[in-house]
């Protein structure tokens, strides 16, 4: 059976776990969400993915945006798969609520866990415990791949009440904020106007102006200008001055860059 993988990944990670459950499934193509392909009109085979980073408990702005553009027949297959540094919390239902309104559901979810890439709240994960858990999604993404490979289907169970509550205010009140948080990334003198974090942004929100990275208000938070900069000029804030930047080792620039 065919899939279609769509993806979204700023420092690698779901693009490699996406990667890794296309190989073991085969006849699977790779397609990521971005600004270019969000315009595209793109032809579903039967079984199709959501692989996404979780944010804020949810899911980035885009990947909803690339959903709700999408024409999906009701009898597809849907899987979705997060990357996550804790749990995937509201981001399976969010993604089943857009496909509601297109008379379709998910089949089909998981969530691998990855080395955390906001280092706006932490440090990276030290060198040896990445190795354990590059390891476990190794495994998992087997297990994953069996699993859609059998079409097999899990039934989500939305959560409800209080705790929806609690986590939905958490999402807005971080994430939903107009005009987004561009105003906070901070450029400093390392910056060699090389024009990587221009080419690098999956929504091409920054342009150079002078030589310089401008951001311009539809910042998803991926955080990829910031990880990717190759002479680390480029903070988020003072959050991020004394911490390490990270991107998956099996992933490079020219990757996320090909989009
Ligand atoms: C803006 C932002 C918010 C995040 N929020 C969460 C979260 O709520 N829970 C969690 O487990 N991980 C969170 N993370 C960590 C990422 O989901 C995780 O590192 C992911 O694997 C990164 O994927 P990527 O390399 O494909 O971009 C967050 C990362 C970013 C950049």
């Amino acid at each position: 059976m065919n899939t279609t993988f769509f993806y979204f990944s700023g420092t690698g990670n779901s693009l490699f776990v996406s990667r890794e459950i296309a190989r073991h499934l085969g006849n699977a193509v790779l397609i990521p969400i971005n600004s270019k392909t969000l315009t595209m009109k793109h032809e579903l085979p039967e079984r199709i993915g959501f692989v996404f980073p979780v944010y804020f408990c949810g899911i980035p702005n885009i990947v909803r945006e690339f959903i709700s553009s999408l024409s999906i027949k009701p009898e597809t297959y849907i899987f979705s798969v997060g990357t996550l540094k804790g749990g995937d919390y509201l981001s399976h239902q969010q993604i089943d609520d857009v496909l509601s309104t297109k008379n379709a559901k998910l089949s089909y979810h998981a969530s691998v866990v990855m080395p955390g890439n906001y280092q706006i709240f932490y440090d990276i994960t030290p060198p040896a415990k990445q190795a354990v858990l590059f390891n476990k999604a190794k495994a998992k993404t087997k297990q994953i791949a069996e699993e859609i490979n059998n079409n097999q289907v899990v039934e989500l169970k939305h959560k409800t009440g209080l705790l929806a509550k609690l986590l939905g205010s958490y999402y807005r009140k971080l994430y939903q904020i107009p005009g987004g948080k561009d105003y906070n990334f901070a450029v400093n003198t390392a910056c060699t106007k090389c024009g990587s974090c221009a080419k690098i942004c999956p929504v091409s929100n920054i342009t150079m102006d002078k030589g310089s990275p401008v951001w311009h208000g539809k910042c998803q938070l991926c955080l990829a200008c910031l990880h990717w900069c190759p002479t680390r000029a480029i903070d988020f804030s003072t959050k991020t001055i004394k911490r390490g930047r990270y991107h998956h080792p099996e992933v490079n620039m020219e990757d996320i860059v090909s989009n």
